[in-house]
């Protein structure tokens, strides 16, 4: 945890602004307390978790461990689809977890269709209880990858897993408290993104696009018409 991440814990949990923490403007006990509950926790341990919420495109999401933790990174592919959305389109978040990109555009652009898509009914758990937070309406189907559905959709949005097998424990050490599920896309990392490609062209209808972070050491996997924008991935079907 950096300075600010700590600065920003204890005024969570003790409900002390971060200035008057800053100034030393509090109680001693109310922060005693809070740094117990903080030394409760092993070295490393998301302050995510113990929150139980994280920021996402400015708004707060609950998360538990049963998600990955949404990284600000992923914003951008928020803004890199909005441009693509239209009223009436059906919009697919595969592999959402706590539901955040599907979430988001669906309170962005509310004329969109939202379906919220995850293997783990763990994390679709947690994704209803967003989708209940924000008061939207959004399909949440258990699935893996794209075999439940057949030319259904405009656009599908992704931020599959796609960390190496091997390379976890080189991370950060809070990857270790996430769902390995939500992490690993395999022995080299890429295996479930192009899978997810392979099973796009049935499920998108003609035209539709398929929007997916990545990383840039798998690029060679996508086909020739792809357009990569820093770590996204726009593909036209
Ligand atoms: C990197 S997390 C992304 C979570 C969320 N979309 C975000 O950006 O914060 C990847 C998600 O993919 C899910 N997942 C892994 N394998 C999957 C599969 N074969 N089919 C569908 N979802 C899968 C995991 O359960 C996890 O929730």
């Amino acid at each position: 945890m950096d300075f600010g991440e700590w600065i920003y814990f204890l005024s969570e949990c003790t409900g002390i602004s971060t200035s008057r923490i800053l100034i030393g403007d509090f109680n001693i006990k109310s922060l005693q307390k809070a740094i117990g509950i903080l030394f409760k926790y092993p070295k490393g341990y998301p302050y995510q978790y113990i929150l139980r919420k994280s920021v996402f495109y400015g708004r707060e999401f609950y998360v538990d461990e049963r998600v990955m933790i949404p990284r600000s990174d992923t914003e951008r592919l928020v803004d890199i689809v909005l441009p693509y959305l239209r009223d009436g389109f059906y919009v697919l978040d595969l592999c959402a977890g706590s539901g955040v990109i599907g979430i988001t555009l669906k309170l962005l652009f509310p004329g969109i269709t939202v379906f919220l898509s995850d293997i783990s009914r763990e994390a679709l758990k947690v994704a209803e209880i967003n989708v209940k937070k924000f008061g939207i309406d959004a399909n949440i189907i258990a699935c893996d990858l794209l075999k439940c559905f057949k030319r259904r959709f405009d656009i599908i949005v992704s931020n599959p897993p796609y960390i190496p097998e091997d390379m976890l424990g080189r991370y950060d050490r809070r990857l270790f408290y996430e769902p390995r599920i939500s992490l690993v896309g395999g022995r080299y990392g890429y295996e479930i993104t192009k899978k997810l490609i392979e099973e796009a062209r049935l499920a998108l209808k003609e035209g539709g696009y398929l929007f997916i972070e990545s990383d840039p050491m798998h690029f060679h996997i996508f086909p020739k018409n792809a357009k990569f924008i820093d770590r996204f991935v726009i593909l036209r079907f």
